[in-house]
């Protein structure tokens, strides 16, 4: 039979669905940035249609492993956050090279964290749980999605930064740990504004402030002070969230994605749906796969040492 030239296949592409891998939880804050960008991205593609896979676990290394290992045909793709440049170092034995094993189609957003509490939580004001938290040392349960979650990564340096040790309860994303929140199973959680506003919005939860080092400005977060301003000083968490093909993807179906996600990244109905909710939409190089291959090494060496002092791992 002929060979199909790569640029037929190209040309051809997407002929079938496209899987998008989020490995979180669905309803949580990255499965939100993912349904957001479907459904701009179909737009961009033919309206061709975009299946949303949740493969949770192991702070997203399962969902990532899941995608590094499947076809390169661009029918597989990883939507990921900030746990691409922090698993290199909490993970100890990673199954496969952030670096070497994912082909890097661009950047999507940076979105703020917010520390919220309980909704009994007798503490209303930062002050407030700063004095609840030093009556109740030993005794405080904080949610997460998992060692090397990003709620994870923030909870940490807050523990760090305040010197107060808590139980962390992982769960598969921040979605099921929200409705613990809600429920006062759990105390306290630092989950991104993409999960959060909603809650906040609602008077769901206790809003304490926001890891940004300024403050936000939708009308449900503009009111949160800064950690940075409540004397954690130079306190700055923010999640960023990228695309990922199989390392070997051809390259001219790589550059058919980025294309199509350069284009919905300047959709007005995601932009408006995202800055909705706190996130910013990248509008800068980070867009451009070799930026953002680069922004992803310097994160993983920005955060490796960081991880290493605070010595914690996840095996
Ligand atoms: C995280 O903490 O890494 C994310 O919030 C997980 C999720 O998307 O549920």
């Amino acid at each position: 039979a002929a060979m199909f030239s790569i640029s037929a296949f190209a040309q051809a592409y997407p002929s079938k669905p496209i899987t998008i891998v989020v490995p979180f939880a669905a309803g949580g804050p990255t499965d939100r940035v993912a349904r957001d960008l479907a459904e701009s991205l179909r737009k961009q593609l033919g309206d061709v249609s975009i299946i949303i896979d949740n493969a949770a676990g192991a702070g997203s290394s399962i969902g990532s492993s899941k995608v590094a290992k499947a076809a390169p045909d661009g029918y597989t793709l990883l939507l990921n956050h900030i746990a691409m440049g922090t698993m290199p170092g909490l993970l100890r034995n990673m199954p496969f090279k952030v670096e070497s094993d994912f082909e890097y189609l661009g950047m999507i957003n940076d979105v703020p964290m917010t520390l919220i509490g309980k909704p009994d939580l007798p503490a209303k004001t930062y002050k407030e749980l700063t004095t609840w938290i030093g009556q109740n040392v030993g005794k405080i349960n904080l949610g997460n999605a998992g060692i090397g979650s990003a709620s994870h990564l923030c909870g940490l340096l807050f523990q760090n930064a305040i010197k107060v040790d808590m139980t962390t309860v992982p769960y598969k994303g921040t979605a099921p740990a929200m409705t613990d929140l809600i429920g006062g199973q759990i105390d306290l959680m630092c989950d991104q504004t993409t999960n959060t506003s909603q809650q906040i919005e609602g008077k769901k939860v206790n809003a304490y402030a926001v890891t940004t080092a300024k403050p936000l400005t939708t009308a449900a977060l503009k009111s949160l002070p800064t950690l940075q301003s409540q004397g954690l000083s130079n306190f700055e968490v923010t999640i960023w969230h990228g695309l990922y093909a199989p390392k070997g993807t051809p390259a001219d179906i790589q550059a058919k994605l980025n294309t199509a996600l350069k284009a919905a990244l300047k959709d007005a109905d995601f932009i408006k749906k995202q800055e909705a909710l706190g996130a910013v939409v990248v509008t800068d190089k980070r867009v451009e796969p070799a930026e953002h291959k680069k922004f992803v090494a310097a994160e993983i060496a920005k955060w490796t040492p960081i991880i290493k002092a605070a010595g914690v791992y996840a095996d």
